[in-house]
C-alpha cells in the first residue's frame, strides 16, 4: 500500500529518497513526503498528489542532508491531504515517522495520549504511533523506548524513523508489512521493496516480523522486540533493473502485456526444459509428497483469485485431488475445515498481500504444507512457504496485473502436470501431447498481440457506455471475471463478469441495444461450445452488442456478433492464457480512449499490505 524509503548516505540523501519514492509510487500515490535531520531540528517537505508535486516543492525549498526518510501514501486513516501525509512528527518535532500498515489499537493509544495532553494534527494512526514512541522514549535511550512502543502496538507496520538527538541514525521496524535494509556504494537504505533502491545497492537483509534495525554510517544492528540481537543475513541482490522503464511503450501496462510471450517461454524453459518429451524437473515435492496430497485449498485475492479458480478447474480435470478456492479475506475469518493431507497453495504477484499471508499462517498453524505461486523472490509469502513456483514475470509496475496473471496460470498448468505424472494419473503419451500444447502458447499469444490495432478500434466503439458484461464458461469463466476486473480497474467503466450459464438467472435483465457483452466463445472439447453459442444468441435476441473472442475459422458467430477477435486454436484448458491477452488489450484501449491514468488507476495500490 504505502511505500517507504530511508537512507544513511555518504552524500546528500534527498535525491535518492525522491528517486526511491518514484520507484515506489505504484504502492500508493495520493500524497508524499520526506524528512531529514537539520541544524535546529527535523525538517519535512510534503505534498498532495503525485510525486512530481513533491519534486516541485523540493526545487523551490530544498531539503538536504545525508540521512532521511520518505513516504508515498495510499490513504487508510484520513483523506489524502497534506496534514495526513507522512512523515508525522511528535509534538517536540524531534521524531519523524513514516509507516506502511495499520495500527489497529490506535484509538486506544490515542485516548491515553489525549489524556496526557497530546494535540493531534492529523487523522492518522501513524501520528498516534509517533506520539506514543515519543512518550515511551522520554528520558531513556531511544532504542529502548522505540522497542517498548512497538510492543504496545497491534496491527501491521513497516516503519522508518529519525530522531533529532541522533541525526546520523535511521531506525526501522517491521511487523506484517515488508521492509528491507540494503547496502551499496552510496550508503545504507531501508525500503518497502528492493526495486525502490535497486540501482544503488548490491545486498539486502529481509527484516523478519518483530525485528527492528538501528542503522548508522556503515553499521547495521538488528534486534528482536525482546531486545535480543539478531544475526545480519545479507543476501546478494539478483534483479534486473530494465523493468524500471517502459522501454518505448506508452505505458508500463502495455509493455507488460507485450512481455507475456517472453514470460511464458521463460517458465516453460525452466519447467519443461527438454521440450514435450521431457521428464519434468521436480518442484521439491517428490512423488511421495504428491501422493500424500488428499486435498488442495487455494487462497488468494483479486486477479490472483481468478488464477486460483482456473487452477482448481485444471487440477480437478487432470488429477483425482479435490480442490477448494477461497479469497484470503474470507478464508481467514471463516472456520475452514483444514483436514490432514491438505496442501495449501497461495497465489500472489507481490507475496505481500495481507489477507493471503494471514491465510497461510492459519493453514500452517493447522499443520499444512504451503506451496506458493509468487512473482517476488524474498517476499514474505515465499519466506513463509514450504514450496515455491516462482513465476519469474519480472517486476510488474502497472498497477493492473497482466503478465503476472498469465504466469500464474502457467504455474498451475505446470503444477497440474507434475502432480498428475507423479501420482500416476496421466499416461506418458497424454503428458507429451499436453506439454506440446503448452509449448505452443507463446506463439498464440504473439498472434493476439499482433491484432492490437483491430482490438483498439473495437474498444473505440464500445468504451463510452456506462457498463459492460463479460461472459465465459468453464475454463474461461475465470477469464470473464478477470476481463471485467481489468476493464473496471483501468477504464472505470462498470463491468460484470458472469458464468454464461448464469446469465438468465439475473444479468440478462441488463441487456439492451447499448450494452457491450464480451463473450468468450473459443472452441471447447465437448458440448460447452454449443452452450456458449446458445448464450450468445440469447444476448443477440435482446439486442446486446456482442463482442466475441472466437477461434480462427469459427463461422457460427457470423451475423451474430458485432465484432469478433479471432485467436489461434488452443486446447480448451489452456485457452485462458491466450484469451485473457485479448481482454487485457480490450480493457487497455478502452481506458486509453477514456483518458484514464492507466498505470496508476485511481484509488488502487499495487500491493495490498493492509487487510
Ligand atoms: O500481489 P497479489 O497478487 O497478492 O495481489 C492481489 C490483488 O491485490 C491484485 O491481483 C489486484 O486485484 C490487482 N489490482 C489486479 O489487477
Amino acid at each position: 500500500m504505502c511505500g517507504i524509503v530511508g537512507m544513511v548516505g555518504r552524500e546528500d540523501a534527498v535525491s535518492y529518497l525522491i528517486e526511491g519514492l518514484k520507484r515506489l509510487e505504484y504502492r500508493g500515490y495520493d500524497s508524499a513526503g520526506i524528512a531529514v535531520p537539520a541544524p535546529g531540528g527535523l525538517k519535512t517537505l510534503k505534498s498532495v498528489g503525485r510525486l512530481s508535486a513533491l519534486e516541485a516543492r523540493q526545487t523551490l525549498s530544498p531539503l538536504s542532508g545525508p540521512v532521511g526518510i520518505g513516504h508515498t501514501r495510499w490513504a487508510t486513516h484520513g483523506e489524502p491531504s497534506e496534514r495526513n501525509s507522512h512523515p508525522h512528527l511528535n509534538q517536540k518535532q524531534t521524531i519523524a515517522v513514516v509507516h506502511n500498515g495499520i495500527i489497529e489499537n490506535y484509538l486506544e493509544l490515542k485516548q491515553s495520549l489525549l489524556e496526557d495532553g497530546v494535540e493531534f494534527l492529523s487523522d492518522t494512526d501513524t501520528e498516534v504511533l509517533t506520539h506514543h514512541i515519543s512518550r515511551c522514549a522520554e528520558g531513556r535511550p531511544f532504542l529502548d523506548g522505540f522497542r517498548q512502543a512497538l510492543g504496545d502496538a497491534r496491527g501491521a507496520y513497516a516503519l522508518g524513523v529519525i530522531h533529532a538527538d541522533e541525526p546520523g541514525v535511521l531506525y526501522a521496524a517491521r511487523l506484517g508489512s515488508p521492509l528491507i535494509v540494503a547496502r551499496g556504494p552510496k550508503g545504507l537504505f531501508i525500503a518497502s521493496d528492493v526495486p525502490a533502491v535497486l540501482p544503488h545497492v548490491t545486498e539486502a537483509i529481509y527484516l523478519n516480523d518483530g525485528e527492528l534495525a538501528r542503522i548508522s554510517d556503515n553499521r547495521v544492528e538488528i534486534y528482536g522486540l525482546d531486545g535480543s540481537t539478531r544475526p545480519l543475513v545479507w543476501k546478494t541482490i539478483d534483479l534486473d533493473d530494465t523493468a524500471a522503464d517502459a522501454g518505448g511503450f506508452e505505458t508500463f501496462m502495455l509493455k507488460e502485456i507485450h512481455e507475456q510471450t517472453r514470460v511464458l517461454r521463460g517458465l516453460l524453459s525452466e519447467y519443461v526444459p527438454g521440450g514435450a518429451g521431457t521428464v519434468l524437473p521436480d518442484l521439491h515435492l517428490d512423488a511421495e509428497g504428491f501422493a500424500g496430497i488428499r486435498r488442495i485449498m487455494i487462497v488468494s485475492c483479486g486477479t490472483a483469485y481468478y488464477a486460483a479458480m482456473y487452477g482448481r478447474l485444471l487440477i480437478e480435470k487432470y488429477t483425482s485431488i479435490p480442490v477448494e478456492t477461497d479469497l484470503g479475506s474470507e478464508f481467514r475469518y471463516r472456520d475452514p475445515k483444514i483436514l490432514p493431507g491438505t496442501l495449501v497453495i497461495a497465489v500472489s504477484q507481490s507475496g505481500e498481500t495481507a489477507d493471503t499471508l494471514a491465510s497461510i499462517k492459519m493453514a500452517k498453524a493447522a499443520g499444512c504444507r504451503v506451496l506458493s505461486i509468487c512473482n517476488v523472490a524474498g517476499s514474505s509469502l515465499v519466506r513463509e512457504s514450504d514450496h515455491l513456483i516462482y513465476t519469474r514475470a519480472g517486476p510488474e509496475i502497472g498497477v493492473a496485473s497482466t503478465k503476472a496473471f498469465t504466469a500464474q496460470l502457467m504455474a498451475f498448468a505446470i503444477f497440474t502436470l507434475h502432480a498428475a505424472r507423479a501420482r500416476n494419473e496421466m499416461p506418458a503419451e497424454e503428458l507429451k501431447s499436453l506439454l506440446q500444447d503448452l509449448l505452443n502458447l507463446p506463439n498464440a499469444i504473439h498472434y493476439v498481440l499482433g491484432q492490437r490495432n483491430e482490438i483498439e478500434s473495437i474498444a473505440g466503439k464500445h468504451h463510452e457506455g456506462p457498463s459492460a458484461l463479460y461472459l465465459g464458461r468453464r475454463f474461461n469463466y475465470p477469464i470473464a471475471l478477470e476481463g471485467a476486473l481489468k476493464n473496471k480497474e483501468i477504464s472505470y467503466q462498470h463491468a460484470e463478469g458472469y458464468a454464461a450459464g448464469e446469465m438468465k438467472h439475473g444479468p440478462i435483465a441488463l441487456i439492451n441495444e447499448y450494452l457491450p457483452v464480451i463473450c468468450i466463445c473459443t472452441d471447447t472439447e465437448d458440448e460447452v461450445a454449443e452452450k456458449m453459442i446458445s448464450n450468445v444468441k440469447e444476448v443477440q435476441a435482446r439486442s446486446g452488442r456482442i463482442i466475441a473472442i472466437a477461434t480462427e475459422g469459427e463461422t457460427r458467430l457470423d451475423g451474430v456478433a458485432e465484432d469478433i477477435i479471432f485467436v489461434p486454436r488452443c486446447r480448451e484448458p489452456f485457452s485462458p492464457m491466450v484469451n485473457v491477452v485479448a481482454l487485457q488489450l480490450l480493457a487497455y484501449y478502452a481506458a486509453k480512449a477514456r483518458g484514464t491514468d492507466i498505470d496508476k488507476p485511481r484509488n488502487l495500490a499495487k500491493s495490498v499490505t493492509v487487510e
